[in-house]
């Protein structure tokens, strides 16, 4: 699988010496955590709990080659879980060789039944598939289980069972339908059944924390703010005295990309904010304010709202408009770029889970649910060399980065906005009226959120502009006019959310304001779909 992972992924962030002043903290080559990943829909949480646990963590292919692994000085592997059966021919599996490197292991669920497969055990399908919550008795305190009660609630999935233990491995946890919930060895590899890091393990942070410090002996020095000024550091180095560009969007990642690579190279950078006229009221203005103002970078704001309203004028279909927008963005901003001469870098606002994404062993059997539009897809005589300091981090850790740059808070915590902005928050064709009427009803919904403290405690909230029109009663007089949907959803990462259990008063403010101070707008629906099955946005 080795053949399809980005070279960038297999390259440890610290791994480059300092060439510039300035202090570069010890992060991450002495303490990196490695995740194999086997396919599983959590693999990319493990690396997140062991980021919270301050361990730095990447995520790598189960199947990389042992010398792959080696080159990171890994402090520990953990080998993720995942849809396979270990006893069938095809399912992927680790190297054999990374079991005789000396490194602390961690399976969890396929990857325990892996540890007992490949070394001298029998792993079998069990009669009773194991899913939900369920009750681990430890039998063995310690360890893993150190300053932890004797009963845990735990969450299992599985439908595979050791039923031999492999040559020095012994029990020690219990489950009523698992007699083996946990095994380890003297080496230092240990096995358990269920998942420590999805919520419904409520002391799993506690127990991956006893892997990484009591088992791997971490040291816990991976901070978000420490990243940068290595960050700063590697930005210098890579771009010397050339100059670099960066897309503003108005949105945090582009941010704190820009602020991070103006602190390295300061007016070597310029930035460039496109305004498709698809932006929310105020999206966009808060942030460059802040930048041209405050950070004192130099922005090139480019108005382009006729340009992207006529290309979009009488398209409906969601996908067309998404590929108009990411086409013209492109032509708009290439036309900016060469205006400023010759330009070799581009800063680009990347952030691992797209890196992720792009590199895991199973991306080419995922489907494309929607086109997102990213710089990324600039053509190929653009020819930049990227600069992405944001590559090795989750959402929140560029919060951290943000807040530590000196970003005010109302930007970095700023709730994520699509790239085709309303354009796909209007259900049918895009005009210079429904637009008006999805901003007006947006502000309301932003506005709102804000008054009932709720605002950052969402993933997400905003309004659609649907098709549809029905039949209200205003004063005297009957109306026919635009209904308006209200989405507010909880989610950790965007992948999955689930609708907002909003207090009925604050729907009940939004509804009345809408009606009331967005003309052509009689109805306002609230959206209670969770994702899956549903999507965030509605386009
Ligand atoms: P969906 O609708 O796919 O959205 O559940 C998941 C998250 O991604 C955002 N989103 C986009 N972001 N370009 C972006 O930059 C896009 O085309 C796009 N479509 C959806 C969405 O707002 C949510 O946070």
């Amino acid at each position: 699988m080795l053949g399809g992972v980005d070279s960038a992924l297999l390259t440890p962030p610290a791994g480059r010496p300092a060439t510039v002043d300035g202090p570069i903290p010890a992060v991450t080559a002495t303490e990196t955590v490695l995740v194999l990943d086997f396919g599983s829909q959590t693999s990319q949480l493990i690396a997140r709990r062991v980021r919270e646990a301050h361990v730095y963590c990447e995520l790598v292919p189960g199947t990389a080659a042992v010398a792959e692994i080696r080159r990171r000085h890994p402090a520990g592997i953990i080998l993720s879980g995942g849809p396979a059966s270990v006893y069938d021919p095809e399912a992927p599996r680790p190297d054999p060789e990374i079991y005789g490197l000396g490194i602390p292991i961690l399976g969890i669920c396929y990857g325990m039944q892996l540890l007992a497969h490949d070394l001298g055990g029998s792993v079998e399908p069990s009669r009773r598939r194991e899913y939900g919550p369920a009750t681990v008795t430890i039998d063995e305190p310690g360890g893993l289980f150190d300053g932890l009660p004797p009963r845990l609630p735990v969450w299992m999935s599985h439908g595979d069972v050791i039923r031999r233990l492999p040559p020095g491995f012994h029990a020690v946890a219990h489950s009523q339908e698992s007699p083996v919930a946990a095994i380890r060895d003297e080496a230092g590899r240990i096995g358990i059944q269920f998942h420590p890091e999805v919520v419904h393990t409520p002391s799993g942070a506690e127990i991956l924390r006893n892997f990484l410090y009591r088992v791997c002996g971490c040291r816990g020095l991976w901070e978000a703010e420490s990243f940068i000024e290595r960050a700063i550091a590697e930005v210098r180095e890579r771009v010397g005295a050339e100059r670099v560009i960066c897309a503003l969007s108005g949105g945090v990642d582009s941010a704190v990309t820009a602020t991070l690579v103006h602190r390295a190279v300061g007016d070597q950078l310029t930035c460039i904010f496109v305004d498709n006229g698809l932006l929310r009221r105020g999206e966009g203005d808060r942030v460059l304010d802040v930048l041209t103002r405050t950070m004192r970078m130099d922005i090139r704001r480019v108005d382009a709202q006729d340009h992207f309203l006529t290309r979009l004028d009488g398209v409906a279909d969601p996908e067309e408009k998404r590929r108009i927008i990411g086409r013209e963005f492109i032509e708009v901003f290439e036309d900016a770029a060469t205006q400023l001469g010759t330009v070799p870098f581009l800063a680009q606002g990347t952030l691992y889970p797209d890196v992720i994404e792009s590199t895991a062993w199973d991306t080419s059997h995922a489907h494309t649910i929607k086109t997102h539009h990213n710089v990324g897809g600039l053509p190929e005589r653009m020819r930049f060399d990227l600069v992405e300091p944001l590559r090795y981090l989750f959402k929140d850790e560029v919060r951290q980065v943000g807040r530590g740059l000196g970003l005010p808070d109302d930007v970095v915590r700023r709730q994520p906005f699509p790239g085709p902005g309303l354009a796909i928050r209007i259900i049918g064709p895009v005009t210079r009226e429904r637009l008006e009427t999805v901003r007006a009803a947006d502000w309301v919904v932003i506005d709102e959120m804000k008054r009932s403290g709720l605002y950052h405690q969402v993933w997400q909230s905003f309004a659609i502009l649907t098709p549809i029109s029905s039949v209200g009663v205003m004063g005297d007089g009957r109306t026919y006019a635009n209904v308006v949907a209200v989405r507010i959803v909880e989610s950790q990462d965007g992948m999955t959310a689930d609708w907002a259990r909003v207090p009925s008063d604050v729907l009940a403010d939004i509804s009345r304001r809408i009606v009331g101070e967005v003309p052509g707008v009689n109805r306002v629906v609230y959206d209670i779909s969770s994702k899956p099955p549903s999507t965030i946005e509605w386009e």
